[in-house]
């Protein structure tokens, strides 16, 4: 597992079932984005689907890291089709983003996900809805909480603009479970202003998708939310 240093804003990409974030693209545009972050002062994760982990930890560097989607709370048997926690580990991941708002599981679910993830030493970022869903589930310690509002996802305009108030109380909520937990905010971040914004209000760093992988060049995103365009 790598150790990503979080003193830095993390930039948490998560690649969906995009076209441009499947199979071989997918490998590609992690290496582009890579080039960006490993030039200037941003932390990379990537979370791919499950078929990509392995294409993706073969070629990543140490200050990117690759995390899985989801995970199934099974063991090794007869599943058929679920993902195995073990298999997310074996294939290279660092990571999973748990309980995203496109793949919903209850509380009960989420605390034994974390749980298992803990064994597993994969990192793990919580997704909720508001405040109080961050505050239920900060109680787990999970390293990251991911708050995004579902109704400004794939939109563009950005958590941090919208929302500005709720991300102050998502982090005092969560620091007040959990101390170590961080706070990461997501949906509708397009530009260096809204990472910018949301480091102001507290958190650790942004989890985005459509605004870097559906980009016309992802690389000139990423660079142009460090380097202002003269
Ligand atoms: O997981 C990130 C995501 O749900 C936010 O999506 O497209 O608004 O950046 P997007």
């Amino acid at each position: 597992m790598k150790t990503i240093e979080t003193k830095r804003p993390l930039i948490v990409v998560n690649f969906k079932t995009y076209t441009q974030g499947t199979g071989a693209k997918a490998a590609a545009l992690v290496k582009s984005l890579e080039n960006v972050s490993l030039h200037h002062k941003m932390d990379l994760v990537v979370a791919v689907q499950p078929t990509d982990i392995y294409r993706i930890a073969k070629t990543i560097g140490s200050t990117t890291d690759v995390f899985a989607q989801h995970m199934d709370l099974i063991s090794p048997g007869a599943n058929t089709g679920y993902i195995l926690p073990e298999a997310v580990v074996d294939a290279g991941a660092g990571g999973v983003l748990i309980n995203h708002a496109e793949h919903k599981i209850s509380i009960d679910v989420i605390e034994k996900t974390i749980k298992r993830a803990k064994k597993l030493k994969l990192k793990t970022i919580v997704c909720v809805a508001d405040a109080s869903q961050a505050k239920a589930v900060a109680v787990f310690g999970s390293d990251y909480i991911a708050f995004e509002p579902p109704e400004l996802i794939g939109g563009d305009v950005s958590v941090s603009s919208a929302k500005p108030e709720m991300i102050t109380d998502c982090l005092k909520k969560i620091k007040l479970m959990s101390p170590l937990t961080e706070l990461l905010v997501g949906a509708g971040v397009k530009t260096r202003k809204d990472l910018e914004q949301s480091i102001r209000l507290g958190a650790s760093g942004v989890l985005v998708a459509s605004g870097i992988v559906c980009a016309k060049n992802p690389a000139e995103v990423l660079m142009s939310w460090i380097v202002e365009h003269a």
